[in-house]
């Protein structure tokens, strides 16, 4: 839609509003307002569009900037080694091979599930709430990787 006819539709418009706000009307008038009313709906609707898509662009950056994964080692640090670090509430210490190793026999999908649910002592992702589920999977690969 070109520019001058974006402006004749605002036009248009504004004068809908004007002529709704300024009196009761006759009846032909309010006939009219309202095709006029529904035209301009359906003129405006891919212009809503149009803007929508921009937006959308213009927020992709910052959308691909979060959306990039933490790495295991990041989250660990962040947020699991305040329990997994010194055991805290019988939470299975990094590196302690013994402790983790039933642990790690129920099966990565297991640990997993039961790291982003909670499992005893231990808050649903460990209380990252920003925590994507890849990153989860990322912390525990870590702390798996460590821990054998
Ligand atoms: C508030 C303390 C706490 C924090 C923070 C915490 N954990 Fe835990 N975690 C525990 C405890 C306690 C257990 C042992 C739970 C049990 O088996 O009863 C545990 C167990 C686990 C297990 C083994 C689960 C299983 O099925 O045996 C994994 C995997 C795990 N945590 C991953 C993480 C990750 C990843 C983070 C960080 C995002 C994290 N934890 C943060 C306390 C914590």
């Amino acid at each position: 839609m070109s520019l001058m006819k974006k402006a004749v539709f605002s036009l248009l418009a504004l004068g809908l509003v004007a002529g709704l706000g300024g009196c009761g009307g006759e009846p032909d008038e309010i006939t009219l307002t309202a095709e006029q009313e529904k035209a301009v709906a359906e003129r405006l609707a891919p212009h809503g569009e149009v803007t929508l898509e921009k937006d959308v662009v213009s927020a992709a950056p910052v959308a691909s900037a979060s959306a990039e994964p933490r790495t295991g080692e990041e989250i660990y640090n962040k947020s699991c080694m305040t329990c997994h670090a010194v055991g805290a509430a019988g939470a299975p210490k990094l590196g302690d091979v013994a402790a983790w190793a039933p642990r790690i026999e129920k099966g990565i999908e297991t640990l997993y599930a039961n790291s982003i649910n909670g499992i005893g002592g231990m808050p649903p992702k460990g209380l990252c709430m920003d925590c994507s589920e890849e990153e989860m999977h990322n912390a525990v690969d870590y702390m798996v990787e460590k821990s054998q």
